[in-house]
């Protein structure tokens, strides 16, 4: 276990891609050998409260790789909790192994032993790899793993809010950019119609958009056509890029915004779920070229924070109203974003990071310890 208690946010302005270890608080390396557990837990900032942040059970070739991937995603989950307004830190955990031959009800209860250790420092979720019914298995030897299901008092799939609060974020952008908090009349394409995508669309239809899609399973385009027949498909992400849109909503994988579709884009609004949308991040990346094309992008980890909005609600006893109120403080806090970087003369994706880092700032001075 290392751990390098910090007294205050970290100190670089804008997230580079690659965290060092000295930048986080806590890491904690878990061994089991009796149920084949092993993981690791980045804790790597408390200063606005416990760290929040999923578990994600994935087959890293290196152990290096796993904790480079769990520095990075432990950093990025500062940042959007910070964004989000929500009383938390960042912090993810990586099980490292083939999930499809590695995952057991032992090595699940293992995980949240360790998850326990952390006396709270450190709350659980799902994310790649890892589901509701496994944090329910988590649950079991740990008070501190929220996305768990509905029968076992959690608040069950985090997609609802979250594309309620990515279609908020839409909403805000098309008010800094049209002077009109709606989609009404506009045409939207949206890349991915899985679990967020599917029900970012019904939003759309149902404020007046036009909407396109497209995605690589022709029963998910299928089964969504069934249910709003007026949504058109494109064939494929390269075509829908260059459609003539207004809105272009990233709900697929990550890496959605190279240079390559930066140029060719023609939408005024870039707006959607997926995660690590910028190829490349920092100055002089794919946010400047946005801004040169004159597209307005809205941070990834910023609108699509309804899901970890939902299961901080959960710590609480979650209440779906009370969790979508929330949710819909992301038309507001995409506004104070584009508004900022418009005043800063700085990229929105720029202005989203020391936004973050203000508050992370004005947070605690000390790591957080749970209450005793
Ligand atoms: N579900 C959540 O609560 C949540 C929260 C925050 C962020 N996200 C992010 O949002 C994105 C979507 O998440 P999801 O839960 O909807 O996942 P999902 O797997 O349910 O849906 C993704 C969809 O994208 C499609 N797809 C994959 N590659 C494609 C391609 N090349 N072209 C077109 N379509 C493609 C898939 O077929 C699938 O239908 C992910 O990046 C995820 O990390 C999700």
């Amino acid at each position: 276990m290392t751990a390098s208690p910090t007294t205050s946010a970290p100190a670089r302005p804008t997230a580079p891609s690659n965290p060092s270890l000295a930048e986080h608080e806590q890491v904690i390396h878990c061994s089991d050998p009796a149920s084949g557990l092993r993981a690791i837990i980045a804790i790597h900032n408390t200063a606005l409260g416990p760290a929040l942040g999923g578990t994600r059970f994935y087959p890293y070739a290196t152990d290096d790789e796993a904790l480079a991937d769990v520095l990075r995603l432990s950093r990025g989950m500062s940042y959007k909790n910070a964004v989000a307004g929500i009383p938390h830190g960042g912090g993810k955990a990586v099980i490292i192994g083939d999930p499809s031959t590695l995952k057991t009800p032992e090595l699940l209860r293992s995980y949240g032993r360790f998850v326990e250790s952390l006396g709270g420092r450190y709350v659980t979720a799902c994310d790649v790899g890892t589901y509701v019914q496994d944090m329910d298995v988590v649950a079991e030897t740990t008070r501190f793993a929220t996305g768990r299901s509905l029968e076992n008092g959690g608040a069950g799939d985090s997609s609802v809010l979250t594309a309620y609060g990515v279609f908020q974020g839409m909403r805000a952008a098309a008010q800094h950019t049209w002077g009109e908090p709606t989609l009404r009349g506009r045409r939207v394409g949206i890349a991915g119609v899985g679990k967020v995508g599917r029900i970012l669309a019904g939003h759309l239809v149902e404020d007046g958009a036009q909407v396109v899609v497209t995605d690589v399973n022709a029963a998910a385009v299928t089964a969504l056509q069934a249910v709003h027949p007026g949504i058109e498909t494109s064939g494929d992400v390269a075509a829908l890029v260059r459609d003539d849109l207004d809105v272009y909503a990233p709900c697929a994988l990550g890496g959605a915004l190279d240079d390559d579709t930066v140029d060719v884009l023609r939408a005024r609004i870039v707006c959607g779920g997926a995660n690590n949308q910028l190829v490349t991040e920092g100055d002089g990346g794919t946010a400047d070229r946005l801004v040169a094309r004159g597209i307005t992008y809205c941070p990834d980890f910023l609108v699509n924070a309804g899901g970890v909005i939902q299961v901080s609600d959960e710590l609480r006893g979650f209440d779906f109203d009370r969790a979508k109120v929330g949710a819909t403080a992301i038309f507001e806090h995409t506004l104070e974003v584009l508004r900022t970087a418009d005043e800063r003369g700085e990229t929105s994706a720029a202005a989203a990071d020391h936004i973050a880092e203000e508050r992370m700032r004005a947070g605690l001075s000390t790591i957080w310890l749970p209450h005793r």
